[in-house]
């Protein structure tokens, strides 16, 4: 089971890119991370029927393409998903890779909040785009600061770990569900 990841974050020492990379070592199984802050910005001029989408567009889709599970894990900035994270599924939202992939949205904020609002909003666009979101394994976390070591750049807190595993464990159970359900509807 192949698990992709994104990160809102272009931020070297970033507390999301902390939380994505504790979350993929509790993946059992392969995972990467998307290069999302090398895409052009969306123009659908670039992806009309007689264009040929530029060379990292295309490599996005094929590596979401590849993916059973998608993890998306972001900042909130004003309130909203950050820039480079909506142009990335932007560029997804026609040619239909997230269709049916099952996916989990994770924010975290050094606010109370958690990024409560680009966590809706993705989970809204990923709606849109006929994406399963998986919401069991969704997960807003509050106060991210002290909750990393940043040192090591990884997420220490045993709580915040404990219920990051919990919600890699529905992922991975609704990538399951889902490949059965879309092979029962074939049959
Ligand atoms: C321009 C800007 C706007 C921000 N707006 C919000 C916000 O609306 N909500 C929030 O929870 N944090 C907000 N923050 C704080 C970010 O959550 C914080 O900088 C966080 O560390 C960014 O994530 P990163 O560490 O993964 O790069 C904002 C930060 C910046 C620079």
């Amino acid at each position: 089971m192949r698990l992709l990841a994104l990160s809102g974050s272009l931020r070297a020492r970033s507390s999301n890119g902390a939380v994505l990379r504790s979350a993929l070592a509790l993946w059992d199984g392969p995972t990467a991370t998307a290069d999302i802050g090398a895409l052009p910005h969306f123009n659908p001029d670039l992806d009309g029927e007689d264009a040929t989408p530029p060379a990292s567009v295309a490599a996005l889709r094929t590596a979401v393409a590849t993916s059973d599970a998608l993890l998306l894990v972001s900042p909130e900035y004003a309130h909203g998903v950050p820039g480079v994270l909506k142009n990335a599924l932007d560029w997804l939202v026609s040619s239909g890779e997230c269709v049916h992939k099952p996916t989990a949205v994770i924010t975290a904020s050094p606010f109370p909040t958690g990024g409560d609002h680009a966590n809706a909003q993705l989970r809204e666009i990923l709606r849109m785009m006929t994406g399963e979101v998986v919401t069991a394994a969704c997960r807003e976390i509050p106060a991210i600061g002290p909750k990393i070591d940043p040192t090591t750049e990884r997420v220490t807190d045993e709580t915040t770990l404990a219920d990051l595993d919990v919600a890699l464990t529905q992922l991975a159970t609704a990538v399951t569900a889902t490949a059965t359900a879309l092979t029962s509807e074939q049959h």
